[in-house]
């Protein structure tokens, strides 16, 4: 399928929303972003829809973050859409009333991480990979990253994985409390699907209507301030050295060598 999105319905209302670019590791441009997006507000709208498993295609990845060969030519204006873009599909799979699973198996990085941490909750494997690498490539996460990590997991904890740029599997993520289990890579998605379907079959008014409430104390603290904050911080690191370093070293698959100038 030429948009890399595709959506199986199934049984009580349980749909899954595939990111279908294995080749790339699901790394998401701005066309997948748009799309997503489009995807995302039909399936709102959709009465028959009432759990949407978020996955990727193929073994190895969840999403390995927003495409970092698209990005790298960017420049301020242009990269502050991009990340308004992701923020905007962060926002409906959070808002949406519907209940949002991030079912991660493999890679979970930069965006794809951040599109897990506004789901609903994430499922698991033992095979999943999590992190927010973006430091390493001479930005910072751009969809929500700094602000759902540190609501998360604390912000000491989320500092300390977002200046690493450290990578970090399931049990890890048990422990930090992002996951309530690791799940058997065999069974993970027969798993999920139990998961959803146990969700599905409760009173979808009472479920939806926890988690507007949930959804509102968390807003409490104040998101939409710290989004546009988010997106000014990020845009601003494109067209410097370290940014055409970092992402220029991702391409030519090397090592990159940062200067840290303004
Ligand atoms: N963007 C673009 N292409 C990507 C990609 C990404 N985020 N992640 C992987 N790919 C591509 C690779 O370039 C490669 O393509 P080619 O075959 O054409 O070279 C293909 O997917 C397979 O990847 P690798 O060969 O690198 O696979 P690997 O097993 O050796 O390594 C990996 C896997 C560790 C995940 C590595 O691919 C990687 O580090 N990817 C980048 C992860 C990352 O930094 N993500 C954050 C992006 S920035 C971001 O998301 C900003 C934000 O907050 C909005």
């Amino acid at each position: 399928m030429d948009d890399f999105i595709r959506v199986e319905h199934g049984a009580f209302g349980v749909s899954t929303l595939f990111i279908d670019r294995p080749e790339a590791l699901n790394a998401v441009n701005r066309k997948i972003l748009l799309r997503l997006k489009e995807v995302l507000e039909e399936l709102s709208q959709d009465p028959k829809v009432r759990v949407i498993i978020l996955r990727g295609a193929g073994e190895k990845a969840f999403i390995a973050g927003a495409d970092i060969k698209e990005m790298m030519p960017l420049d301020r204006s242009d990269a502050a859409y991009f990340s308004r873009l992701g923020h905007s599909v962060c926002m409906l799979l959070e808002h949406i009333p519907k209940v949002t699973l991030a079912a991660v198996q493999g890679f979970a990085l930069g965006g794809g991480f951040e599109f897990a941490l506004a789901c609903d909750f994430i499922l698991a494997s033992e095979k999943a990979v999590f992190g927010l690498p973006e430091v390493s490539l001479g930005v910072i996460p751009g969809f929500g990253g700094t602000i759902r990590l540190a609501r998360a997991v604390g912000t000491a904890k989320a500092k300390e994985l977002i200046f690493s740029g450290i990578r970090f599997k399931a049990q890890e993520a048990k422990e930090l409390g992002l996951i309530r289990k690791v799940y058997s890579e065999a069974q993970f998605f027969s798993e999920v699907n139990e998961v959803a379907l146990k969700i599905s079959k409760n009173s979808f008014s009472a479920v939806i209507a926890a988690k507007k409430l949930m959804n509102e104390f968390e807003e409490s603290a104040g998101t939409h301030p710290k989004v546009d904050a988010e997106i000014h911080q990020f845009a601003s690191l494109f067209g410097k050295q370290d940014q055409l370093e970092g992402m220029g070293a991702f391409g030519e698959k090397r090592e990159p060598k940062f200067k840290g100038l303004p």
